[in-house]
């Protein structure tokens, strides 16, 4: 089941480093065009940016470092008991550098959303930007997409394009791409908070008007 749009307006944010994603989130919540509101950041890392960024908007911040887990899911349960503890029914991976496995993936079904600078299936993994150069590809972008237990391969919730110019270099076209994933991830989350679009046959689809949805 998906779960509904209630429990889906509280979100959990999981991050890595600076945190410009999580900052986008964090204004929409803040002048109220998210729909929703961050009730936990939770970090691998000590020393991320993000946390700041969290704490200066006076959200919950958690650090649960992997290193401290023999095994992955070990790591993904501690992750879970925290995200329910703030009674999160939503989470958003906003730049998070670990794989997550069956344990998160199970605890919150078809409400695990990440970011991904390019249009995938096009350019998973390490370096999409990079990737992108390297193929020479004239258009790439960014994909908001539910996560699954394969790496940058759910269902796609919302892409939009950037053009990549001649003289692009790896930094210039991230940067051009950063722009759009600030704009990008609210809006996603805005989707899937309307309760009005819904997995059908493993694609997010828009339903006839209903408000919450169920998985297909
Ligand atoms: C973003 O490019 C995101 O798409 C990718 O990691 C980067 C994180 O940046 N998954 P930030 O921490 O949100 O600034």
């Amino acid at each position: 089941m998906t779960p509904d749009a209630g429990v889906r307006s509280r979100i959990g944010v999981l991050v890595s480093g600076r945190g410009s994603n999580l900052q986008a989130l964090i204004d929409a919540s803040q002048d109220g065009s998210l729909g929703a509101s961050i009730a936990v950041v939770i970090s691998n890392v000590a020393d991320a940016f993000a946390l700041e960024r969290a704490r200066l908007a006076g959200i919950a911040t958690s650090v649960i470092d992997h290193r401290g887990y023999a095994a992955r899911d070990d790591f993904d349960r501690a992750i879970v008991e925290e995200l329910q503890q703030h009674g999160v029914g939503l989470v958003c991976l906003a730049g998070f550098m670990r794989r997550l496995g069956r344990p998160l993936l199970d605890a919150f079904p078809a409400a695990v959303l990440n970011i991904h600078p390019s249009l995938l299936p096009s350019f998973p993994g390490l370096h999409p930007q990079r990737q992108a150069l390297a193929h020479g590809v004239k258009v790439t972008g960014v994909t908001v997409h539910l996560v699954t237990d394969q790496l940058d391969a759910g269902p796609i919730i919302l892409q939009r394009q950037v053009p990549v110019q001649d003289d692009d270099t790896e930094a210039s076209l991230a940067a051009r791409i950063l722009v759009e994933e600030h704009r990008a991830y609210p809006e996603a989350v805005r989707q899937i908070v309307s309760g009005r679009w819904r997995l059908e046959g493993g694609r997010w689809a828009r339903g006839a008007g209903s408000e919450g949805g169920s998985s297909a």
